[in-house]
């Protein structure tokens, strides 16, 4: 498929959401406090922390309690049924509240908005939802607002402007020693099972110069950790020659100890990414390489483009050139028509591969996908069965992984103060595992080299490396 070129938010149109956000903060019955709900993946809680500094803009403070929140703003996901259920089930208890308090504002926003028989959905059935918007419309937050609070009627916008990117919006930072920067957005895949392509959008990428900037900024405010977000972040064309191992060479030159990225598709990690990675000096040592299946029917049928065999070899590169590596990945069970030695082919694929960790999900059929209208659905029970087997191959792959690591070193940034132990800190190493060591408040946000000593479940145990 030939890659739509992007369209940028214009000045003009970035200078009248400013404008919108002034008279927002004018109006006298605007709500004072919000609280934002945020579901689904990293991308989505990066789309968060850019809503939160749209609202902070406008004047509003956060409110820790979304009970106590004049707006609460629910950021939503639809990649899973579930997903999609437990959010429902949040917004419809807040109608509960609201109606002791009417002067509630609720918003719902994100991916699950987006898909045309829930934007419709919310128009008749949820009535009580003052302000609706898709993935497309974010940065018109101020003045949908606007009208909210002007006009005193709910506010719907979905737009089908696919391909627009918006720079110059205001970001509310969740974390002080480690960021998410959006280096493109949407995706052209189209793996039969999923939404993405049809709530995100077209695939299209920001322009180099503006995510060196932005990642520069963030090394001068002390950030330690980037992380590069995009659905398929190996496919990244800024312009010409602005791919993303050119993107990785530029940015390792800006000195931020540590770079990671996700998601990355094993039909578009090349050779020579894996060559900039081994050369790089801060790309940390973990990669996030969705297989999805072991079986080379299933991988076809979901229309990943790879087979078993390929993903192999890339794993075998990956480890040449890298030999501290660690890998972690995803995993669908019961995928229309997977047989069980189809489905054991993945068991096997986790022994030969040796993941450090994975996210594994039952198939869930989306409205409009390929995937949900395929003979031969698994039932639940078959799928549940398999996922139990898949779940202890995994748990047995990670504890061989992690026994691997003990007597090795590791540079862990701390992150938080440990609550059941005191005198105890953790963070994740370079292999992106949770660490947890002697330490106290003054180590977080720092890198603090260990040896690894011991392996528990989902954690390593580390000593300090003396005189560092
Ligand atoms: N762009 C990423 C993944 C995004 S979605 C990639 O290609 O790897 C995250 C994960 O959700 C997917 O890797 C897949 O394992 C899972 N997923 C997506 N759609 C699903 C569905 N319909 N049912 C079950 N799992 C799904
Ligand atoms: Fe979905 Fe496939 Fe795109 Fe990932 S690459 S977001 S799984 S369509
Ligand atoms: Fe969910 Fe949308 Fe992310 S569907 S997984 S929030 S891109």
């Amino acid at each position: 498929m030939s890659k739509l070129a992007p369209v940028y938010v214009s000045p003009e149109e970035e200078e009248r959401q400013r404008q919108a956000a002034q008279v927002f903060a004018s109006l006298p019955d605007r709500p004072r406090t919000y609280h934002i709900v945020t579901y689904g993946c990293q991308m989505n809680a990066h789309d968060s922390e850019k809503l939160a500094g749209i609202l902070r803009s406008m004047g509003l403070a956060e409110s820790p309690q979304r009970e106590d929140a004049d707006f609460v703003l629910f950021n939503t996901c639809c990649i899973r049924d579930n997903a999609e259920r437990r959010a429902l089930g949040n917004v419809n208890w807040l109608k509960e509240i609201k109606k002791d308090r009417p002067s509630l504002l609720i918003g719902v926003c994100g991916c699950m908005v987006q898909q045309p028989h829930m934007a419709e959905g919310i128009l008749k059935q949820y009535k009580f939802i003052d302000l609706a918007f898709g993935t497309h419309n974010m940065h018109e937050l101020p003045s949908l607002l606007c009208r909210l609070v002007e006009e005193k009627q709910r506010v719907v916008s979905v737009s089908g402007q696919e391909n627009l990117i918006a720079e110059g919006v205001p970001v509310r930072r969740l974390y002080p020693h480690h960021a998410f920067i959006t280096i493109m957005y949407g995706c052209d895949n189209f793996c039969s099972y999923c939404v993405v392509p049809y709530v995100r959008g077209r695939e299209r990428s920001r322009r180099m110069s503006d995510i060196l900037h932005e990642a520069e900024e963030l090394q001068k405010s002390g950030v330690q950790e980037i992380m590069l977000l995009g659905q398929n972040v190996n496919s990244y064309q800024g312009g010409p020659g602005e791919t993303f191992p050119n993107l990785l060479k530029a940015l390792d030159g800006i000195g931020i100890p540590r770079i990671r990225f996700m998601t990355s598709h094993p039909k578009d990690l090349s050779q020579e990414l894996i060559q900039v990675m081994a050369d790089s000096r801060h790309l940390c040592n973990h990669l996030h390489l969705p297989v999805q299946s072991g079986s080379d029917q299933v991988l076809q049928a979901m229309n990943r483009g790879y087979t078993r065999s390929v993903y192999l070899d890339k794993v075998r590169s990956l480890r040449e050139a890298m030999p501290q590596i660690g890998l972690t990945t995803d995993f669908i069970v019961g995928f229309p028509g997977e047989t069980e030695d189809q489905f054991e082919d993945s068991l096997s694929l986790v022994e030969e591969v040796g993941y450090d960790a994975a996210f594994s999900f039952v198939f869930s059929p989306r409205k409009g996908t390929c995937a949900a209208l395929m003979p031969g659905q698994v039932e639940a029970s078959v799928a549940s069965r398999r996922m139990d087997r898949l779940l202890e191959a995994l748990a047995k792959s990670t504890a061989q992984s992690y026994q691997g690591m003990i007597g090795k070193t590791e540079q862990v940034l701390v992150e938080s103060i440990s609550k059941r132990n005191k005198g105890q800190v953790s963070g994740k190493g370079k292999r992106n595992i949770t660490i947890t060591m002697d330490g106290t408040q003054e180590d977080i946000g720092h890198i603090v080299p260990v040896t690894i000593t011991s392996a528990a479940v989902n954690t390593l145990r580390a000593e300090r490396i003396k005189g560092e």
